[in-house]
């Protein structure tokens, strides 16, 4: 493939999370999506995944009681002439380090928000490995449809909590039962909400002025909406396309997924200032364009015993250039080893299917026998290629673990590597005793843990759990043994680097007062 060509079909790939806390909609508006793309014909079906009533043949047991399935990790469709890649993340309990490094392998991320909760937790967290990664964030201000809180304290919490400019693409005219429809900045024009699921769109002259609906002129609900723009307008934020891609201003939406009313012109928009895939730095500092004609990803998650039958494991890897071609040969950097991509699948809505090229901004899924780990750069061509290491989140979770067979330790020391390496969760050791610690951002990666390790290393492992803790590093010529607590534990990392694990924010500070000459550092 010429590379005239290779531009051509990159510019046409959008590849994004969704991110939202749990319940705020993502699920009912990736349905609506889906939809928009002729992938699946009804509502209710990704709705259906999530609540375990579908296909399950090729779900890791547990999974399949969570009822998340690996189809609905890549979703790829086309829509307005675009190829749409949506990485899912989930939340809640499923919440683990997976979630945020999925969030390294895409474009943009579009936060869905409860217009009647505002800002949530999670929704906190997510958002903040995208500011720090400087992709556009566009906002969807879920549930119009119910009755919700004030619109512009929506925007400033938005402004105030996450310290990002806002700007209201839309607003809404009502809420709850009195919805009337959206005043639709962008397209300068009104979208009534007709319950039918159908808009209907009124055209609005230079002074905001309804062409041809004298009733609508007259409504208080749409004047008072008038009074609101005319104020955004005077005082707010300006629209600014250089502050959307470096995620420092986001657009928002107002609508309702469940209603699908506002979806739509939502999607539009979204997909005119959506990113096309962008370029990787490498370890070396140089930069991978997605044009170049050599073949470049990296893995950004592994999924392991999706079929247990097979014992298969999935390596999730973003294309970052070239073209992929089932059978094509790359170099593993970090063993240089090579390594021929046969068995490889792409992600359709509701299908796993066998991929035969892809592009840059694509997610391809190799099927793994043990060579990835999380983070490996896989390239073609004889320059070798390492992209930047992933970064490591601090994890806020902790368990004690040890092997409930004393006989069995080999078993469980190797399922621990292996399992660490790959990045299901992270080792830490007590200072002094040795005692193995795991750390984890989500509680379903212990599970994960704990079912593999009896599943594929025939070890039962004990998890004493020790809770929430917060994980600061410190200097090690700053650190004195005596330092360690029973509420600011003195733990090491893999790489040897000592860390405490504070009981709460209180025995933190308390440390910060007694040694004022200790820094302590978060990762992510
Ligand atoms: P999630 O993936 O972010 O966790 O959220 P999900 O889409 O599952 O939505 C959570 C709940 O919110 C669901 O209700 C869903 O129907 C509802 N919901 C989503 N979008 C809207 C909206 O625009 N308006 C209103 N009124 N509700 C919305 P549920 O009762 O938990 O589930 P179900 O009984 O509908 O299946």
């Amino acid at each position: 493939m010429s590379n005239q060509d290779l531009q051509t079909r990159d510019s046409t790939r959008r590849t994004f999370a969704i991110i939202s806390h749990p319940d705020a909609g993502k699920t009912t508006i990736t349905e609506q999506l889906l939809l928009f793309g002729g992938v699946v014909r009804q509502a209710g079906t990704v709705k259906a995944r999530k609540t375990g009533n579908f296909a399950k043949s090729d779900w890791m047991e547990i999974e399949q009681k969570r009822g998340i399935s690996v189809t609905s990790s890549v979703m790829q469709f086309d829509y307005g002439g675009k190829r749409i890649n949506i990485l899912d993340t989930p939340g809640h309990a499923d919440f683990s380090e997976d979630t945020y490094r999925t969030l390294m392998a895409v474009d943009s991320a579009v936060m869905v928000i409860d217009s009647a909760k505002g800002i949530e937790p999670q929704t906190k967290k997510l958002f903040q490995i995208c500011k720090m990664r400087g992709i556009p964030i566009f906002t969807f201000m879920n549930k119009l449809d119910r009755d919700g809180r004030d619109p512009m304290d929506l925007i400033d919490e938005l402004e105030t909590v996450l310290g990002v400019q806002a700007y209201p693409m839309n607003w809404p005219i009502g809420m709850g039962k009195t919805l009337e429809g959206i005043f639709d900045r962008y397209n300068h024009r009104v979208e009534l909400y007709t319950h039918a699921q159908k808009s209907r769109m009124v055209k609005l002259d230079d002074d905001n002025n309804p062409i041809d609906d004298p009733k609508l002129a007259e409504d208080d609900q749409f004047k008072e909406t008038r009074d609101s723009i005319d104020l955004l307008d005077m005082a707010g934020n300006q629209f600014d396309e250089a502050k959307i891609a470096t995620g420092d201003l986001t657009p928002v939406f107002f609508g309702s997924a469940l209603v699908n009313f506002g979806v739509k012109t939502f999607f539009d928009a979204y997909l005119k200032y959506a990113p096309a895939p962008s370029a990787h730095k490498t370890q070396s500092g140089d930069v991978v364009e997605p044009d170049e004609n050599q073949f470049s990803g990296f893995v950004f998650k592994i999924q392991a015993n999706m079929n247990p039958n097979h014992r298969d494991r999935i390596a999730f890897v973003r294309i970052c250039s070239g073209e992929f071609e089932k059978g094509m040969d790359v170099n593993l950097y970090r063993t240089q080893k090579k390594l021929r991509l046969s068995n490889v699948t792409e992600f359709m809505a509701n299908t796993r299917e066998n991929v035969k090229t892809a592009v840059a901004g694509d997610i391809i899924g190799l099927y793994d026998t043990g060579n990835f780990q999380i983070g490996d750069t896989i390239y073609t061509g004889k320059k070798p290629v390492e992209f930047e290491k992933l970064p490591q989140f601090t994890p806020e979770l902790f368990v004690r673990v040890s092997a409930k067979n004393v006989m069995k330790q080999k078993s469980f020391h190797k399922g621990i590597n292996q399992l660490v390496q790959e990045g299901a969760v992270q080792l830490y050791m007590s200072y002094t005793t040795n005692d193995y610690i795991l750390g984890a951002v989500g509680q379903l990666q212990f599970e994960v843990f704990q079912f593999r390790m009896k599943n594929e290393y025939n070890s039962d492992v004990n998890m004493e759990p020790m809770g929430h803790k917060i994980a600061r590093w410190v200097e090690p010529d700053q650190l004195d043994e005596k330092m360690s607590s029973s509420r600011n534990l003195l733990v090491k990392d893999r790489a040897g680097q000592p860390l405490f694990l504070f009981e709460n924010e209180f025995a933190m500070r308390w440390f910060k007062q007694k040694y004022p000459d200790v820094t302590l550092t978060a990762k992510l």
